[in-house]
């Protein structure tokens, strides 16, 4: 089986990172990570490129000049699949028109309920019975694309927001592998 060649960007810890590098070793696993990309030079996540030998690349995404160097970067390396991981910038629209129907997303609630930031807590303000994590295309309006996998799980009535957290994550884990599986089940 031939892997597609991915990127994964990341803002912070990059437990879906470390997640998804281990999952790339399965010979069966549709992706393999070629480089990843941070907009946070201090992001813990980058220790997993680094034990992993794979290149990262660093982005200022404080103008929109990075997108020129990111776009050919990634148009180099043939990337056919770029995985949103905990990344907290919104990207310019033109990198939307370049990679259409190749770029995903993880986001920590059952969308379209709770787009943007603070879900936990919204979830909990709201007194939801249910809550999760959805995998997602990305376009051009904030986390609106077509989903690709969504998991679901109850609330208990002493969750708080560190435990949502943490039972959203868990479920990550088993998410984001299963969405690309799905994107290439039928490749
Ligand atoms: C995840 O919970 C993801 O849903 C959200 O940001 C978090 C990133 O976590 N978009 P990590 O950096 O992968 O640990």
């Amino acid at each position: 089986m031939v892997k597609k060649n991915a990127c994964v960007f990341i803002s912070g810890t990059g437990s879906n990172l470390k997640n998804l590098i281990l999952q790339s070793r399965n010979y069966n696993f549709p992706i393999n990570i070629k480089i990843v990309i941070s907009n946070n030079r201090n992001a813990f996540g980058l220790i997993y490129a680094k034990r992993n030998a794979i290149r990262y690349f660093l982005i200022n995404t404080k103008n929109d000049k990075y997108i020129h160097q990111l776009t050919n970067t990634l148009i180099k390396e043939k990337i056919e699949l770029i995985c949103l991981a905990g990344f907290m910038k919104i990207l310019p629209k033109k990198f939307f028109d370049l990679f259409r129907k190749k770029i995903i997303n993880i986001h920590p609630s059952l969308l379209p309920k709770f787009k943007g930031l603070n879900t936990y807590k919204r979830v909990l303000e709201n007194k939801e019975k249910k809550t999760g994590c959805t995998v997602h295309y990305v376009n051009k309006k904030l986390d609106s694309g077509n989903t690709i996998c969504q998991k679901t799980f109850y609330v208990a009535p002493n969750d708080d927001e560190f435990s949502l957290k943490i039972k959203t994550q868990r479920l990550e884990r088993v998410v984001f592998p299963e969405a690309i599986f799905k994107i290439y089940r039928y490749n």
